[in-house]
């Protein structure tokens, strides 16, 4: 991930000792870390990951299903992404059908009535996938499809992966056996010698007249940990990359749904994926729901973070809500019942559904968030409506901490979500939000769109549950990721108060029409993906997080420098994170005055020559971290921050 420099001169960091440095114009910034004094405690769960179904995050995005509409939902054109296949002098017509499908949740599906049609001549359908299909050499796609037939003379049904350039089939199999009634077939497509390529899609065809009817269409590449319904890899390294802690899931807004009736209504997203009837989600797209409650939890499993479980607290988008009391209780049953499945044993109700849906052992829960951004709700109900949930929580599962987030007087919750979407120039001024002096105070606090004015350090902890430096489109560029940076000096020096954060949203599909919310982390098409500068800020901060905050002093740092210092008791490491956001490069002299550092360090540099500089899903690797060894480091030694510069130094103590 990190470019290694070590063996080369010109990536080795010079320093000088304070007499012989020359100096800027205005003087050099003066440093003093006092390593052997802690002030306070980092929280080793500071850094998560938030995101949700927007972007194409999740379908045509983190979860690897290849087909586009598999359960063919339609709109005025017709079903959307599928098209009919007519080869030769075959003639077919395709529909969609209401009444005939293979389950309760899937009660509808596609009907192609072939009228003419043979082995040379066939007709079917094809799937143009998620603005195209990935394939790569000699690689197995596994996939499956709900099918039946008006007789049992279908013959066998062909299934392809054809190249959209040359129309050749790169990969086909044959499913045998389709009958009257409906029944599911596996299939595997395994390609050969061939040039990865996005330019693919997937044609199902017969070569026999008659009525053929189709649901669930869906092909999988390999996954990441190889899980059935699993996650691409690509983007589930660059995530592990991120040392989360935990994950908000399953989302922001995404949770609430526009309308009471379109929340993310977890029981209807476990189980197989049959009788999983997909939901509207409020991105203006229909999520498949087969990145479903139990595979958010595996993704957390296999990344070795917590799930910071939001559950629906009676607002959805479009100022629906449920009122407090009675109208309330199922929701609050509902969410009670979603703990017991993520913590529950095989001896309760909803522990035994989850073992049943593959999971034997329970997850680790710490944090309960109640809604999301409820200070949008123009009822006012949310005081009360945190209340009932709080109580009937903590009766049953006294040790969870259950966020809020919007103010409540009726009790005190645990912690409180703030959430912040900025530009740079706001980050550079609120990098210290959080620092005690700046703001600690008694006087009644307000809420200022998504997170107090001012901070309470007797109230409740924070989680920045969504923030953002929203430069650049669709990624971020250097300049969001130097006020990234300077907002996360911030956040690491108050973790004794800012217990989480995660940094929203997190995922983009690049493709005309995949983005409806700017500056996402990572981007991604079909086939390959790219962190943006702030992805590598996030990566740089979070691989480098002391125990404690250390004491400090800077002078003449300017107001475009931020820094943080933190130690890892254990490892006896200082890190050092400093952001020179300005345009000129700056002196800065460093005093230990009471340490003995090792002469050896290291120095990971994200840096560019422009705010504007960034990456793109053409040129990702325009700005990576550079490694580089730092030499002679000594009590007081110097060194010069590069313009538009984010470092991250690990000094060894003796
Ligand atoms: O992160 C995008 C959206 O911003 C979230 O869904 C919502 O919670 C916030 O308003």
């Amino acid at each position: 991930m990190l470019k290694k420099t070590f063996a080369c001169l010109v990536g080795t960091l010079t320093v000088a000792v304070f007499a012989m440095a020359g100096f800027g114009q205005s003087g050099p910034a003066i440093l003093t870390l006092h390593p052997d004094q802690p002030v306070s405690t980092v929280s080793p769960t500071l850094y998560g990951l938030m995101t949700e179904e927007i972007n194409y995050a999740y379908d045509g995005g983190l979860y690897a299903e290849m087909v586009r509409n598999r359960t063919f939902r339609g709109d005025w054109s017709g079903i959307l992404y599928w098209y009919l296949v007519e080869d030769g002098n075959a003639r077919a017509k395709m529909s969609p059908d209401a009444t005939t499908g293979p389950s309760t949740a899937l009660a509808s599906s596609l009907k192609v009535e072939i009228e003419q049609a043979d082995e040379h001549n066939r007709a079917g359908v094809l799937n143009q996938g998620w603005w195209g299909m990935a394939l790569h050499h000699d690689t197995e796609y596994k996939g499956s499809l709900y099918a039946k037939a008006d007789s049992a003379n279908m013959g066998p049904i062909n299934v392809s992966l054809v190249n959209d350039v040359t129309g050749k089939a790169v990969a086909s199999a044959a499913v045998n056996g389709v009958g009257t009634g409906w029944k599911q077939f596996t299939f595997t497509l395994k390609t050969g010698a061939m040039e990865p390529s996005s330019t693919n899609h997937l044609v199902i065809t017969a070569g026999h007249a008659g009525t053929l009817w189709l649901q669930l269409v869906s092909l999988f590449p390999p996954t990441y940990h190889n899980r059935v319904n699993g996650n691409r890899i690509d983007l589930m390294e660059k995530m592990a990359a991120m040392h989360p802690a935990f994950l908000r899931m399953p989302g922001g807004n995404y949770l609430e749904g526009d309308h009471v009736r379109d929340r993310f209504d977890w029981k209807k997203t476990i189980g197989p994926l049959v009788d999983r009837p997909t939901h509207r989600g409020p991105w203006s797209y229909q999520s498949s729901d087969g990145l479903g409650f139990l595979e958010f939890l595996e993704w957390c499993e296999d990344l070795h973070m917590q799930p910071l479980l939001a559950v629906y607290a009676g607002y959805s988008l479009a100022q629906d809500h449920v009122n407090p009391g009675a109208d309330l209780e199922p929701y609050v049953q509902d969410a009670l019942d979603e703990l017991e499945y993520v913590t529950g044993g095989a001896d309760t109700k909803w522990g035994a559904e989850r073992v049943k849906d593959g999971h034997p052992a329970p997850f680790k829960l710490t944090y309960v968030e109640i809604g999301n951004e409820d200070w949008f709700d123009r009822s006012n109900s949310y005081d009360q409506r945190f209340t009932q949930f709080y109580k009937a929580i903590k009766a049953r599962y006294p040790d969870l901490l259950l966020i809020a987030t919007a103010p409540v007087k009726s009790v005190k919750p645990d912690v409180i979500d703030e959430h912040y979407y900025v530009r740079a120039t706001q980050n550079f001024q609120e990098a210290h939000h959080y620092d005690p002096h700046d703001g600690s105070t008694s006087s009644p606090q307000h809420w200022d769109g998504g997170h107090f004015d001012t901070v309470d350090r007797n109230g409740p902890k924070i989680f920045v549950g969504e923030w953002a430096t929203r430069e650049g489109t669709p990624t971020p560029n250097m300049g969001a990721a130097l006020g990234d940076a300077a907002w996360m000096t911030g956040l690491e020096r108050n973790s004794d108060l800012v217990v989480m954060a995660s940094y929203a949203p997190m995922l983009v599909n690049v493709n005309p029409g995949g983005m409806q919310w700017e500056s996402d982390l990572i981007g991604y098409n079909a086939i390959k993906s790219y962190g943006s500068p702030s992805y590598y800020a996030q990566v740089m901060f979070a691989s480098y997080l002391g125990d404690h905050t250390v004491a400090s002093n800077l002078e003449n740092g300017g107001a475009k420098l931020f820094y943080s210092a933190t130690i890892n008791t254990a490892k006896k490491q200082l890190y050092l994170k400093i952001v020179n956001a300005s345009s000129d490069s700056q002196r800065l002299e460093i005093a230990m005055p009471d340490a003995r550092p090792k002469a050896m360090a290291k120095v990971v540099r994200l840096s560019a020559p422009d705010t504007q500089t960034t990456n793109s899903i053409d040129d990702p690797n325009r700005l990576v971290p550079v490694e580089m060894p730092v030499h002679d480091v000594s009590s007081k030694f110097s060194v010069t921050l590069p313009a538009y510069s984010i470092q991250v130094f690990q000094i060894e103590l003796q």
